[in-house]
């Protein structure tokens, strides 16, 4: 394991020796600055790059988030990388993409921050002591192949690492893993981490072994069987309920006054009632 972080690229070699894997992090490329590890990462998969390949930035100059945000890190700092996945999985289980990409990196995080832990706030922030440290996108360009769609996704994970302040506004709901555990990690080992975790998992997702993924994550969910309200995109309404757990698919399940409903990524964000 990597004991420094600061040369991210000269160590890059290093960390490809310690991973157990045989596709994620085997190809990666690395930019001090660059718009979106995500942009760059499609325009590589558009040009044949393997699944499992890696772009990793030290800055991002236009980085997104989910529902058209921004996302913005300081240089040196944080984890910015996405990866090529290629699914053989219908587009209909994808969801599971994102879940599975929850579990690794909750779980990576964790080896560096003992005796603290991590939950899963559905889809896939990963929140340490209830403010969220990480988040993730999930982008693709499909085509039709005989009666269904394909086409390379990127997998876009942003981890806040070694920040030590956050702008006023945004200070109480985020943090990084620094500030929780007062560690300063060596991000090539945490990208190292995730990598391993992730391709474990995602080749039981390709087996199609659903269910000891969706138990694991169900165990690891933020708000569970706590009120919760309930948003949708782009709307005022909220509705009030319980969260169970999520659906085969990766759904999220949420019981208010009609019963119990599927939502899917995108649809609604969920927050705790104090
Ligand atoms: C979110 O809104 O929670 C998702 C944030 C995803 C950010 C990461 S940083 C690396 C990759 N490149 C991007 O432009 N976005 C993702």
């Amino acid at each position: 394991m990597l004991q420094t972080d600061s040369h991210i690229k000269s160590n890059i070699l290093q960390i490809q020796e310690a991973l157990r894997t045989l596709r994620f992090g085997r190809a990666i490329q690395y930019f001090d600055e660059i718009p979106s590890t995500n942009t760059a990462a499609m325009q590589w998969a558009t040009e044949g790059a393997d699944e499992g390949s890696v772009v990793v930035a030290d800055f991002q100059t236009a980085g997104r988030g989910r529902h058209g945000r921004s996302w913005i890190a300081q240089p040196a700092r944080n984890l910015l990388f996405s990866t090529v996945l290629r699914p053989t999985i219908p587009v209909s289980d994808w969801g599971l993409i994102t879940i599975i990409a929850g579990l690794a990196v909750s779980e990576a995080i964790e080896d560096f921050i003992s005796p603290l832990t991590t939950r899963i706030k559905w889809p896939n922030d990963i929140l340490i002591q209830g403010k969220k440290c990480c988040g993730m996108l999930l982008e693709s360009v499909l085509t039709p192949q005989g009666s269904s769609m394909t086409g390379p996704a990127i997998l876009g994970i942003g981890i806040n690492v070694n920040e030590d302040t956050f702008d006023t506004d945004i200070a109480e709901r985020t943090t990084s893993i620094l500030l929780e555990s007062g560690q300063h990690v060596p991000r090539l080992a945490l990208l190292g981490s995730v990598l391993n975790r992730f391709e474990v998992y995602y080749d039981q997702l390709l087996r199609l072994d659903h269910a000891p993924l969706i138990n694991a994550y169900t165990n690891k969910m933020a708000y569970i069987n706590e009120k919760t309200t309930l948003r949708f995109t782009g709307k005022s309404e909220v509705i009030e309920g319980i969260i169970e757990g999520i659906s085969p698919k990766g759904a999220l399940c949420f019981k208010s006054d009609s019963g119990t409903q599927t939502f899917h990524s995108g649809e609604v964000t969920t927050q705790l009632i104090p």
